[in-house]
């Protein structure tokens, strides 16, 4: 049975009908309020309110699961109070808001929230007459290290990830109106620069005049590794050049620079073409912070000496992998500059969260690093917080590692252009070819390629590995970039075709009001007011496979909502009778929420496809 209804009764809470909100939070803080009330002694307890799956609409929009873990805390204090009856409490007690058409207990102990009509009109307006504007947050100044390849190496798949995931994240926040800094952490310095300046100036002694032909760095770098690891006396003076770069010597740089420039227009070519911005700070950066944080870990006690290297354990207890800060030879490591990095970023950056978007395989590494740097001081958990954000491999269609047939690591401009190739293939089968003009194909094709590739990364849970499939990324069914870019186009075309004028929203919605009269207009209309929950969420774990699964649920709800209601009636000669001015508007919020979304996931629309 379901229980007595009401609108709330507390006090009322008051919205500002501009303010934009988040419908989830709003709802917990009513419910905060509610239990707080009703349970004076439980006032403390965080209000749990969750969406309604779609399938129960009968069971209210959203719903609030407090009262069972309430009846089990009362039985712990030896009272019997039965979720139902704590429900209605709670339900009692909850202010009035604008937002609720009215509340339910239902079910086992459930308060069902209805969302009320004249909110969601009132929110789809202000979405359409100001555009989607973000869900208030405190504002925090945040470092996301990310791409991170390293100089005369490949830029390989791992990094592709880091780079996708570390761009939309980067997005994400900014949209969130937060203050972000997009660092590269190039891997720019360490001894393998040694043997590449030794070898550089043996074939180009003319390098301090002429920039050398090393077009294919890893071809030099695989001769110069040979060397080194064959040629004592190589290999002697390889050493000598670490020894010159890293103090600041002017030819040992300026071999260093030449080298690093070569790799860095490769990166730089990759980041054009998937839309990446990205701020270089590599690990030479941080050269003199290396010799800064050394000191201050001794001056603190925290190195040990262990066979002629000085180790730092990353807590109290002793156990686990120490991290090496110096290595026997005097020379760093990738941990010390971690270490001199965090350092900066928290005491010279003055960041309040750091994100490190690397892959899964650099866990015990990062773990490391943020408890030595809680150890030593640098880093406060209470004012900041550092995520490793990590995620799987990129695996081949045989479910092994991915690489090219003859074994090799997949150069990513090769993996660029093969997409471009494929969906150009697909575009022509569609015979876009004979529709669109060479621009627009270009465009179209360049939508459709990078964007496979950015939301096949994106629209699994990060953690998982994915099988990296041309075929399947490139399908026009199920949750695809190609699903989505085509329904999005189809939906800003509806308002293009009816004849009527919707190039300025304000002076439609002056005439004409959203009315939520039909069933699927309604489920729309809520379906969309999810944006700020679900890019809530995403910003919460750094999550972007929600907000795939958001402008997937959209599209489907999309189409229902247009199977089921005329936006445009037409004759049998397909003359324009009646023009259904709110259904097109609801058109127009739709192709609004999935433009921000897109935004976001780094994916292009077109207006032809
Ligand atoms: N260059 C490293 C690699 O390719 C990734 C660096 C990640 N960032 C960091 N602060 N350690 O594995």
């Amino acid at each position: 049975s379901i229980g007595e209804e009401t609108k709330g009764t507390g006090d009322d809470v008051a919205v500002n009908s501009d303010e934009i909100i988040s419908i989830t939070e709003h709802l917990e803080k009513l419910f905060a309020i509610a239990i707080a009330k009703a349970y004076p002694q439980y006032s403390d307890t965080a209000a749990v309110v969750a969406p309604v799956g779609n399938a129960s609409a009968k069971f209210g929009d959203y719903q609030c699961n407090n009262a069972m873990g309430l009846a089990k805390k009362f039985k712990e204090a030896g009272i019997n109070k039965p979720p139902r009856e704590i429900a209605t409490e709670i339900q009692k007690h909850c202010p009035s808001s604008p937002l609720i058409d009215k509340l339910e207990v239902a079910g086992a102990g459930f308060v069902n929230v209805f969302l009320n009509k004249d909110y969601a009109v009132g929110a789809l307006s202000n979405l359409l007459r100001k555009g989607v504007k973000p869900p208030r947050v405190p504002k925090k100044r945040i470092l996301i290290d990310f791409s991170s390849p390293n100089i005369a190496k490949q830029m390989h798949v791992g990094h592709l990830r880091s780079t996708i995931i570390g761009e939309s994240i980067s997005r994400l926040l900014e949209f969130l109106e937060h203050d972000v800094l997009r660092i590269n952490h190039l891997g720019d310095w360490g001894t393998q620069f040694g043997m590449l300046i030794a070898h550089l100036e043996d074939c180009f002694p003319n390098f301090l005049n002429e920039s050398p032909p090393i077009g294919d760095l890893q071809a030099f770098y695989k001769e110069s590794k040979k060397r080194f690891d064959e040629d004592e006396e190589f290999k002697k003076r390889a050493y000598n050049r670490v020894v010159t770069l890293q103090s600041g010597e002017p030819n040992s740089i300026k071999a260093w620079q030449q080298i690093c420039d070569v790799s860095r227009i490769e990166f730089q070519s990759i980041y054009d073409r998937l839309d990446v911005k990205i701020t270089e700070r590599g690990e030479s950066f941080y050269q003199s912070r290396m010799l800064s944080v050394v000191e201050f870990l001794r001056n603190n006690n925290l190195l040990e000496l262990d066979e002629g290297r000085e180790i730092m354990w990353p807590d109290d207890t002793k156990t686990g992998i120490p991290l090496t800060i110096v290595k026997s030879d005097g020379g760093f490591t990738y941990d010390t500059s971690d270490m001199a990095a965090i350092r900066h970023r928290i005491e010279e950056e003055k960041v309040d969260w750091i994100i490190y978007v690397v892959d899964s395989g650099q866990s015990t590494h990062f773990k490391a690093i943020f408890k030595a740097a809680k150890r030593s001081g640098i880093l406060d958990p209470d004012s900041h917080r550092v995520d490793h954000v990590n995620f799987g491999l990129v695996l081949g269609e045989d479910g092994k590692k991915f690489k090219t047939r003859s074994g090799d690591t997949v150069k990513l401009s090769d993996l660029l252009d093969e997409g471009l190739k494929r969906s150009m293939d697909q575009l022509r089968e569609r015979g876009r070819d004979q529709v669109l003009s060479p621009e627009e194909l270009r465009a179209a094709q360049e939508s459709v390629a990078y964007g496979c590739i950015k939301y096949t990364d994106l629209c699994h849970n990060r953690i998982s590995d994915y099988v990296f499939s041309f075929d399947k990324m490139l399908e026009d069914r199920g949750n695809t970039a190609v699903y989505l870019l085509y329904a999005y186009t189809r939906i800003c075309s509806i308002a293009r075709n009816s004849g009527a004028d919707f190039s300025d929203l304000n002076k439609v919605l002056d005439t004409f009001n959203i009315t939520l009269e039909h069933e699927k207009e309604w489920k729309l209309a809520k379906t969309l007011l999810k944006l700020n929950d679900i890019l809530i969420k995403c910003a919460k774990d750094l999550l972007l496979h929600f907000l795939c699964e958001f402008c997937y649920e959209v599209c489907t709800v999309f189409t229902e909502f247009y199977d089921n209601c005329y936006c445009i009636e037409k004759d049998k000669s397909g003359k324009i009778l009646k023009v259904n001015h709110s259904r097109i508007l609801m058109c127009e919020a739709t192709a609004a929420v999935l433009r921000q979304c897109f935004a976001i996931l780094g994916l292009k629309p077109v207006n032809k496809i």
